[in-house]
């Protein structure tokens, strides 16, 4: 088998050289540490869940998930990018954190119906076109466990409309356009979620979005 079959095919825009990079242009824009730290302020992190980050890039936010739910916990970060799965991987043997990484993609998502309690992703949506948002939020609902809970941070509707002044010419790019025409929490809504909500901004740019799967959602 060729190297090159092992990589998924995606029509979402993977990062490859950008992968070595990618945390030093993070912090240069704003988006350090403490970025990660408040998204998962959004959310519950118990010891002992299992959770799945979509898009995990270098790893940043799953490493700092895994810390919070402990040894009993499991984490998996998926991305198609063997440059930053591989950068992921590397920072994590050497941080000794239990948090894992594969090479997969979010409209095929290689696990069991209900098999996580919380699904993350990170700057992630905006890579994808609006078919593959769909289907990856179907994907994730499949995954989740009845009463389940998605939080996602992404540029979305911005807070102020002031910002539109910058990002009118994004309005020609269809993968940002419908982020920033605030249409994620439409879609997690077609995908069967519920209680979706915009919990706050970073930036007033940044959305940071919660869903639940219902807890009496049918099987599969
Ligand atoms: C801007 S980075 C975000 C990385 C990290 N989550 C963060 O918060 O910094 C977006 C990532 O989405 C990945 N991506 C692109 N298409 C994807 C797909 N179909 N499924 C999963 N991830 C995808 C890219 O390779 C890239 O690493």
């Amino acid at each position: 088998m060729e190297k090159s079959d092992l990589i998924p095919k995606t029509k979402g825009s993977v990062l490859k050289w950008q992968a070595h990079i990618y945390d030093f242009e993070c912090t240069l824009v704003g988006l350090s540490s403490s970025f990660r730290q408040v998204t998962l302020n959004y959310v519950q992190l118990n010891a002992g869940m299992k959770v799945l980050d979509i898009g995990c890039g270098t790893g940043v936010l799953t490493r700092l998930a895994a810390e919070k739910i402990g040894d009993t916990g499991e984490i998996i970060g998926i991305d198609p990018s063997p440059q930053m799965i591989s950068l992921a991987q590397k920072k994590s043997l050497q941080l000794q954190s239990t948090a894992k990484f594969k090479l997969e993609v979010i409209e095929n998502l290689p696990f069991p119906d209900r098999s996580f309690d919380l699904v993350l992703s990170s700057l992630m949506f905006h890579h994808l076109p609006t078919d593959l948002k769909l289907k990856g939020l179907q994907e994730i609902y499949r995954v989740l466990r009845p009463d389940g809970r998605f939080l996602g941070a992404d540029i979305g509707k911005p807070k102020y409309s002031l910002w539109w002044l910058v990002l009118w010419p994004y309005l020609i790019i269809p993968n940002i356009a419908t982020n920033i025409k605030g249409e994620i929490p439409n879609y997690l809504n077609q995908a069967g979620f519920e209680k979706t909500e915009t919990l706050g901004y970073w930036f007033s740019l940044i959305n940071f979005w919660s869903a639940k799967k219902p807890a009496f959602a049918p099987k599969n």
